[in-house]
């Protein structure tokens, strides 16, 4: 089989790391990274880091509207399956780069395999829930992370072709975990590059924050970093590049100083700093089921969440982007730590993809 496989935002390249390695056992991968994250932390280390093979093509897009961004991938992508015939697309996830490689191969008829298929968080207003839907109405093959998303699709109709194989993000997460400790603390907090000085803590919180919802407005950064103020022990927050701006003027224009605001770090080091936080406090999708596989409590600043299942025995709990919220949240929150399933898989998520494809 060859594939034609699309990566271009972070998340993406852990799932490719987990996939293309069972890929290229005995089939042919063509990498395409469509630049969509382009700075070296958002986007080589992961690379270097998992090793990921070098992709075939960059196309170098960088950021941009939503339909410029878009419209430049699929311009790309096109070519690119012209030229290099696949039988598969594939694709992971719910971003533009997703979109675009979607859209790009359904107008050729080239079949598609959705990684991720049938998540929903019903918040037709977030970009990455329309870049899913329409994803999956064109797909061929939907793999789906869970049983959850196999309903969320039925609901629409769809029942072709998609099959409930696990969470590729938890293979990645149990073959690197393994990786982790033997390095030790210090290892960690020397590579940390932090943006205001601050000393290393025994104990943390960690903290990411990058949705459109939450960082479009410096209100919510204020009161999200004024909530970090009163945590009993510092909060690690790696920051995404859209949000650094805000985030640093909240921080200088206040004085806080509870929150250690770093560079966005690489994958194998943000495993290590959220299987040791206390807890987490992110809007990010991967990092609240990362948390749930690591065993670390979370606390997810948004009104809904794709990853229901995290929700049970409050492993995961959905808070407002408010200062009043986020505390009573972290603080007054027990979690039955006796009481999980393993939702997301076993780890082979990545081999049953590929079985089934052959
Ligand atoms: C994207 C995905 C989101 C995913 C996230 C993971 C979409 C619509 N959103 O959001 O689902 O959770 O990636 O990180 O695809 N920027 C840089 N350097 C970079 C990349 C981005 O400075 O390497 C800045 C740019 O100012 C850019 C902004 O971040 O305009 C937003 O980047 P974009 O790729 O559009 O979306 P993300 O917010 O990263």
């Amino acid at each position: 089989m060859k594939f034609v496989t699309i990566i271009g935002a972070r998340p993406q390249f852990v799932k490719a790391a987990a996939v293309s390695r069972i890929i290229r056992r005995n089939h042919q991968e063509i990498l395409v990274h469509t630049g969509q994250h382009y700075d070296n932390n958002m986007s080589e280390i992961f690379f270097d880091e998992l090793h990921i093979p070098k992709p075939d093509y960059n196309l170098g897009v960088g950021s941009g509207s939503h339909a410029k961004q878009t419209a430049d991938m699929m311009i790309g992508i096109e070519e690119i399956l012209l030229k290099e015939k696949p039988d598969y697309i594939l694709v992971y996830g719910d971003t533009n780069s997703t979109l675009a490689g979607a859209i790009a191969a359904t107008k050729i008829h080239i079949p598609i395999v959705h990684v991720e298929a049938g998540l929903r968080s019903f918040n037709m207003n977030m970009p990455e829930e329309q870049n899913r839907i329409l994803t999956d109405r064109i797909s061929k093959f939907l793999f789906c992370p869970t049983n959850t998303a196999v309903e969320n699709l039925k609901a629409e109709g769809i029942t072709q072709g998609v099959y409930d194989v696990g969470d590729v993000m938890c293979d990645a997460v149990l073959y690197y975990e393994k990786l982790i400790n033997k390095n030790g603390k210090d290892y960690y907090f020397n590579r940390l590059e932090k943006l205001i000085e601050h000393n290393n803590p025994e104990s943390w919180y960690l903290a990411t924050i990058h949705r459109a919802e939450n960082t479009d407005n410096i209100e919510k950064i204020y009161e999200i970093l004024s909530a970090f103020e009163e945590f009993d022990e510092p909060v690690i927050f790696p920051v995404h590049p859209r949000t650094k701006e805000m985030v640093l003027q909240v921080m200088n224009e206040n004085s806080f100083k509870n929150t250690i605001i770093t560079q966005p770090v690489g994958y194998i080091d943000m495993l290590f700093y959220a299987k040791n936080a206390i807890k987490i406090v992110t809007d990010s999708g991967g990092l609240q089921k990362e948390a749930y596989i690591l065993n670390t409590p979370c606390v997810t600043v948004r009104d809904q969440t794709e990853w229901v299942e995290t929700l049970n025995g409050n492993h995961n709990i959905l808070c407002k982007p408010n200062k009043k919220d986020i505390i009573d949240k972290v603080f007054n929150t027990k979690t039955d730590m006796e009481n999980k399933n393993n939702y997301y898989g076993n780890g082979d998520a990545s081999e049953k993809i590929i079985n089934f494809l052959r």
